[in-house]
């Protein structure tokens, strides 16, 4: 068996913030920010606004358009950096707002690349002809975790959240090749340090702002260059196709330098790359569906295409998929 992607659906928050109006609160401008980022404007959750509603609202999209019953799903992978408690995970949140009642479901943490790892996971369990229907999301509501008066993050990052259904196909469809990574020894560069099991909360730590997202923006921009060019040749050669075998890259949206230099690195046809970090910021786990969902709006895939998908973040950690819709 393979898997078939049978439907998508995106969610992002009303609210919108504006280059400018960050520039009124931090020592910034829309020039710089646009210039270093291609950032224009990010959208940021309402006070009561969870990680799992947004979850849901894009989960209940993909259901209805792959014509799934949430009831009838045989499983949920949440992967998100910001649930809605440490504990429990997310995903039971997800699923009971769903209306899939005892349908397993899991969260997984993996930084930005979370959907990734995610996508190839829910892919493996209906090749292995274990599952027939997956649901698959990738969430953030990341602006809870920054200090909005540290420019070096806020100008940054937007919430939202992006979700797919994988049903099971004869057809030859589904994850062609993945490459995952991880190099814990680059911690430090992408950490929220205070509020977990490390660095419990206390007065000290708050007051601190150690629970805040912390980044070494050279550092991972570095990181960034190097794997997103390498994994995805990684993961073209392990499918046997070449670049001229990609019809869609969509990669991370995290800034436009380095997509654009990942793109020009392996020899990819502006045309051939999708972008829309304008609109969001980086979103975290959420950017890779999003972005997928706003390729198939904007007419950039259709059925049968080949995607390249490419993420990487916190861990630090990456992941790559060549994907055939
Ligand atoms: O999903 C993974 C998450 N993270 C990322 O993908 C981030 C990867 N890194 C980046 O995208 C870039 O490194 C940034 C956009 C964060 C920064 O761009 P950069 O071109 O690497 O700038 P820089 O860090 O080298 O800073 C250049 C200057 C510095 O001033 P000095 O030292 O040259 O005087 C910064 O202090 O820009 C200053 N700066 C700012 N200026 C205006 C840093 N942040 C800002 C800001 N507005 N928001």
């Amino acid at each position: 068996m393979y898997a078939k992607l049978a439907g998508w659906g995106k969610y992002v928050p009303e609210t919108t913030i504006t280059n400018h109006q960050l520039a009124e609160r931090v020592e910034t401008s829309d020039e710089w920010i646009q210039q270093r980022t291609g950032i224009r404007e990010r959208h940021v959750a309402s006070d009561d606004e969870h990680t799992s509603h947004m979850a849901s609202h894009a989960s209940r999209a993909a259901l209805e358009m792959a014509g799934v019953d949430a009831a009838d799903l045989d499983l949920i992978i949440v992967a998100t950096s910001s649930p809605d408690y440490l504990t429990p995970p997310v995903s039971s949140q997800v699923q009971d707002q769903l209306g899939a009642t005892n349908v397993g479901a899991m969260t997984m943490v993996v930084g930005c690349p979370g959907f990734v790892y995610a996508l190839v996971t829910a892919d493996r369990f209906i090749r292995a002809g274990d599952c027939e229907k997956v649901l698959v999301v990738g969430v953030e509501l990341i602006s809870r975790m920054l200090d909005w008066d540290d420019r070096n993050t806020c100008v940054l990052f937007g919430d939202g959240a992006g979700a797919v259904v994988l049903t099971a196909t004869e057809e030859r469809t589904g994850v062609l090749s993945y490459v995952l990574g991880s190099d814990g020894a680059g911690a430090e560069h992408l950490i929220m340090p205070g509020g977990g099991i490390a660095e419990p909360p206390t007065h000290e730590t708050v007051d601190a702002g150690r629970h805040y997202l912390q980044m070494n923006g050279r550092e991972v921009f570095k990181f960034a260059t190097r794997v997103m060019g390498s994994s995805l040749q990684q993961a073209l050669e392990k499918a046997g196709l070449t670049i001229d075998d990609v019809d869609l890259f969509i990669p991370h949206q995290a800034n436009a330098r380095i997509i654009e230099f990942a793109a020009k690195q392996a020899g990819l046809a502006p045309e051939k790359v999708f972008v829309n970090v304008g609109n969001y910021g980086n979103t975290s786990a959420a950017s890779v569906p999003l972005a997928l969902v706003e390729a198939h709006e904007a007419g950039r895939f259709k059925p049968g295409d080949t995607l390249a998908l490419v993420a990487f973040g916190a861990g630090l950690s990456w992941a790559a998929t060549v994907f055939q819709t």
